[in-house]
């Protein structure tokens, strides 16, 4: 894999054929179209309506991303930076390092201080997983402060009780222990619509605790066209068959937090100390006692990273019977995963062996996505009539001069 810096304009570009045969709701095509080729804002402007078949249509746009609270592990792989990889191919790819929405829990200096470290480790994970810098386009958030503007318009277009209805910011103020909701907070779908809707977003992968804030944007695309005339697309909420990873330990989930996690960017010798210390089946105290491979973290994970399946099915065979000893399971699991991680750890080398190319990376994904947000900012506003407003008034104001002159 070449890690020689493409550039990110041209992924802007970029136009595919693939995409209208998978197309299979004809009414997002046409959104997808309408919204893209209108503002110009792919650079294209040759797909005219009524021409089937004469250009190939512009790439739908994919957005999603994550605040920047640190590494990535195996739990976040599986569950959806692998899902990313795919799409990244089949879309226009987005990646937002959303520092803003961060905030909205974490807003400690410390906290903030944390953000550009943060923000490169988590992008060289998901370049070292595999996502392809010349496909994708990282961007961070609090750099696009046009994306305050989309907050503030679109604050006007949602009520507070339908916000107070959405399950994960109560969730979320009760795990950054508060006693009360805080005002960024309950807003947190209304910045994430801007997010979606500020580059036109036709498709939102993300995972079920942000299922609601995806319908919430819907719901802020459908008012907005609405009251001002058809300038979003509705973006569709991509549901993945996303697998929640069982922790070392057992627990539900793996987290950094819970210290249960496995991370990408472990070396070889860590994975190995890491599933040497894993939760297995309690009640096993010898290797000849019949264990329990269901809910089994060591087998889920076997399942999950193995690519030998058939030592797997061999493994629970011999297991279930008390022929095998939790050690070799573990020590077959430890190389497993390390075959896995192996051809992430060689991209991670490569970028490495590049000191400040992930830097670039974002911040050329940021003035991109920054000339992209402008646009479509300068049409809402013509929409909402906004511009309208001073313009006026800056003329009235010029004629006056004049006249006083
Ligand atoms: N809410 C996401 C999270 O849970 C992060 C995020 C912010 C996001 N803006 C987005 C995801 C836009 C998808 C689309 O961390």
């Amino acid at each position: 894999m070449s890690t020689t810096r493409s550039s990110t304009m041209s992924t802007m570009s970029t136009m595919s054929t693939a995409t209208t045969e998978r197309n299979d709701v004809t009414s997002d095509v046409t959104a997808a179209t309408r919204s893209t080729g209108s503002t110009g804002s792919t650079g294209s402007s040759t797909q005219e309506a009524g021409t089937p078949h004469a250009v190939p249509a512009p790439r739908k746009r994919m957005l999603t991303g994550d605040r920047p609270t640190g590494k990535l592990h195996l739990g976040h792989f599986v569950g959806s930076i692998e899902n990313r990889i795919r799409l990244q191919s089949e879309y226009e790819a987005f990646f937002i390092i959303a520092d803003l929405h961060m905030l909205t829990t974490k807003n400690t200096r410390a906290d903030i201080d944390q953000v550009s470290k943060n923000a490169r480790d988590m992008v060289l994970d998901q370049l070292a997983a595999g996502i392809d810098p010349a496909k994708a386009t990282f961007y961070l958030q609090s750099a696009v402060p046009e994306v305050m503007e989309f907050n503030t318009l679109f604050q006007n277009l949602v009520t507070v009780p339908r916000l107070e209805r959405v399950p994960s910011l109560k969730d979320m103020a009760r795990a950054a222990g508060k006693d009360e909701m805080p005002y960024g907070l309950l807003g947190y779908p209304v910045l994430q619509a801007a997010d979606i809707l500020c580059v036109k977003g036709n498709v939102v992968p993300v995972g079920k605790d942000n299922h609601a804030h995806v319908e919430v944007t819907r719901e802020i695309a459908r008012r907005f066209n609405h009251l001002y005339g058809d300038v979003f697309p509705i973006p569709e909420l991509v549901v993945s068959e996303i697998t929640t990873l069982i922790g070392t330990d057992g627990q539900a989930k793996m987290s950094k937090s819970l210290g249960n996690a496995i991370m990408l960017s472990d070396d070889a010798a860590t994975v190995r100390k890491r599933v040497a210390g894993m939760y297995t089946d309690p009640n096993r105290v010898r290797a000849d006692i019949p264990g329990t491979v269901e809910g089994n973290p060591v087998f889920a994970y076997h399942r999950a990273f193995n690519d030998d399946q058939a030592q797997v099915d061999e493994f629970a065979v011999r297991y279930r019977a008390g022929r095998v000893g939790d050690v070799e399971v573990k020590e077959a699991l430890a190389e497993a995963i390390n075959r896995y991680l192996e051809p992430m750890r060689e991209r991670r080398a490569s970028y490495d062996a590049q000191p400040g190319l992930v830097d670039e990376i974002i911040v050329e994904g940021t003035e991109t996505t920054r000339a992209e947000v402008r646009v479509v900012l300068s049409e809402v506003k013509k929409a909402m009539g906004i511009t309208g407003a001073y313009n006026q008034l800056r003329r009235k104001a010029e004629q006056a001069r004049k006249k006083r002159d």
